[in-house]
């Protein structure tokens, strides 16, 4: 009998369609679909959509959305089909030290209907923990790709990756795996010399694009096999 295929669903927080985020998110894809996953990519600027509007429908007792925001928007058959999804990737530019609005308004919108107020107590090799109960039926890998202007070094020293590993816990949280990567100092614009700027040197961004994005779009790649085989496993 034929394998079910895998669904990977991808999600650009970037207002931009051809830049870091989105080829970070295509590498991924790649991945994925050579791994034998079905794969979709949602721009999520390209859609008419607001956070949660805290209406709790999802946490009734008896609620009959299972898992699915309850939101009438054009949002609403996305959060379906990523409800039937295998593995999840989100990926975003850093705007102010976070996600974009919009990757944060989307998330709000994907973990909520899926986690609960619930907690139950499992026994784990390191002794019993307390966890969320969510409505999920099996674990899906997900993965948050962030890109940002912030060379590696200096964002540790300005503590990014506490916030930033904060979403990845979210995630893993809601839906049981999730992993974190990074594209560093990324090349931000197509002509350096139409802008105003001396925190950075034009030529320092472009070797370091030269020799380094090759590099975060093969992890990426490989991020991408690696959760289609994880969800495999489920
Ligand atoms: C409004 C705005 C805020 C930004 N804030 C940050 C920031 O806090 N830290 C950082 O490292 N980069 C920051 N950046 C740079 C972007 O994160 C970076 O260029 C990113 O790779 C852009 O992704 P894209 O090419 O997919 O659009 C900011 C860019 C914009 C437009």
């Amino acid at each position: 009998m034929e394998e079910k295929k895998l669904k990977a669903m991808f999600f650009n927080g970037s207002p931009r369609k051809i830049n870091n985020t989105a080829m970070m998110l295509k590498s991924a894809m790649k991945g994925a679909e050579e791994s034998g996953a079905e794969c979709e990519l949602i721009n999520l600027y390209d859609i008419d959509f607001k956070g949660c509007k805290s209406c709790f429908a999802c946490k009734l007792k008896n609620s009959k959305t299972n898992g699915v925001c309850a939101l009438r928007d054009d949002l609403r058959p996305i959060l379906e089909r990523a409800r039937q999804a295998d593995v999840l990737v989100l990926g975003s530019p850093v705007y102010y030290s976070y996600p974009t609005g919009e990757m944060r308004s989307f998330m709000e919108r994907l973990l909520f209907p899926v986690g609960t107020y619930l907690y139950e107590e499992v026994e784990t090799e390191n002794g019993v923990v307390r966890r969320h109960v969510t409505i999920r039926d099996k674990v899906i890998p997900t993965a948050m790709i962030l890109t940002m202007n912030c060379p590696e070094d200096y964002m540790k020293v300005i503590g990014y990756p506490a916030i930033l590993e904060e979403n990845a816990k979210c995630l893993a949280d809601i839906f049981g795996y999730s992993e974190t990567l990074y594209a560093f100092n990324t090349y931000q614009f197509h002509d350096y010399s139409r802008y105003d700027f001396n925190l950075f040197s034009e030529e320092d961004k472009r070797r370091y694009r030269d020799e380094h994005f090759g590099i975060d779009l093969n992890n990426a790649y490989e991020l991408g096999k690696r959760l289609v085989e994880k969800a495999r496993e489920q």
